[in-house]
């Protein structure tokens, strides 16, 4: 075949999957609108998947997003423990997952057992769990939080209490340093922010000196970072540590032309499409988190087409779950 006959193939293929995508958009519009849906998508997702959301977010932003919602459908395009929290806030809707395998690793380090021979050693403690948990283990919880509210949930416990923190060992270390109390702190890590480490940053910050730094607190840098900006090595006032609808929010408001990110890089689609003007480098290419991956247009799609994979909590798991819940979103 010749080379000119290659390229021609390669565009009438292009044309062909851009018509395909065209069609499968309509398809979706179309079963959004007769289903009475609306599709939520963390900031991590592909970005075609944020493009065709009614709402893009981080967790905190995402579950009052779904309690808001009057929709009777909610597609939650994100993870499993997500979608399991709009159906614990909103039981009488139908939440749907378009992928099932859309696990979290961090979520996977403590289950309900674990959690129960924990408390039984700390008896008088508040437990307060990250969203990023099992419903079961939510609801074995006194408080659940986001790494947008985690340190006014902590803050707002009275001095005298115990604290268990679980599961990120990153963001109970930052809590720690951030509020300065002790917490009794889970052994578990997201496997995606751990493998970003305090050289990845120093590294990306030589390389772009005049960069704003934004970092995730589940990030395996992160107590480490806080170090270096107390001995100077890192700019205190161009350091910021963010979830990640606090990056969305200080990059709109900030008026540094520049950006090194420390996330998932699924989020940096929605920095660029949201501030065209402005540059982001992410710390780490290999930052992807291969749960957010796996929903596609076409699991979109065949999720509001078939209703599947419905997500729902039994009723005694959820009263006890949604008690934590409501309490973290009514501090922030
Ligand atoms: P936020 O969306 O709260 O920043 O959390 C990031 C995350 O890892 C979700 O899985
Ligand atoms: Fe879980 Fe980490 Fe993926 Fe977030 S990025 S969903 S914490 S594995």
């Amino acid at each position: 075949m010749t080379e000119e006959c290659g390229q021609t193939s390669r565009r009438r293929a292009c044309t062909l999957a851009a018509a395909a995508d065209d069609v499968l958009l309509r398809e979706i519009e179309r079963l959004r609108r007769d289903r009475r849906a609306v599709i939520l998508a963390h900031n991590y997702q592909i970005g075609p998947v944020q493009d065709v959301a009614d709402f893009v977010g981080d967790s905190l932003e995402l579950s009052r997003a779904a309690a808001a919602t009057d929709a009777e459908v909610i597609v939650f395009c994100g993870v499993h423990f997500m979608a399991e929290t709009a159906a614990i806030l909103w039981p009488e809707k139908t939440v749907l997952l378009p992928d099932l395998e859309a696990g979290c690793s961090l979520a996977a380090t403590i289950d309900a057992d674990q959690l129960r021979a924990w408390k039984a050693e700390h008896p008088s403690a508040v437990v307060v769990a990250y969203v990023n948990t099992s419903a079961e283990v939510k609801a074995e919880a006194d408080v659940c939080c986001t790494s947008t509210n985690a340190v006014e949930v902590v803050r707002g416990i009275p001095e005298d209490k115990e604290i268990l923190f679980l599961p990120d060992m990153f963001l109970g270390a930052y809590i720690e340093q951030v509020t300065g109390r002790k917490l009794h702190v889970w052994m578990g890590e997201c496997h995606v922010h751990a493998g970003i480490r305090p050289d990845d940053i120093l590294a990306a910050q030589a390389a772009h000196p005049g960069a704003e730094l934004l970092i995730h607190p589940e990030c395996g840098c992160v107590s480490n970072c806080m170090a270096h900006l107390a001995w100077g090595d890192l700019p205190a006032d161009r350091t910021h540590i963010l979830s990640t609808g606090g990056m969305m929010r200080h990059v709109r408001k900030s008026p540094a032309p520049e950006f090194v990110v420390a996330t998932e890089t699924g989020i940096l689609h929605r920095l660029h499409k949201e501030n065209p003007g402005k540059r982001f480098h992410p710390v780490s290419d290999a930052a992807v988190c291969q749960y957010m991956k796996r929903i596609t247009l076409e699991k979109v799609h065949r999720s509001l087409a078939d209703l599947v994979h419905r997500v729902t909590v039994p009723e005694d798991v959820a009263v006890r779950a949604r008690r934590a819940i409501e309490r973290m979103l009514v501090v922030v």
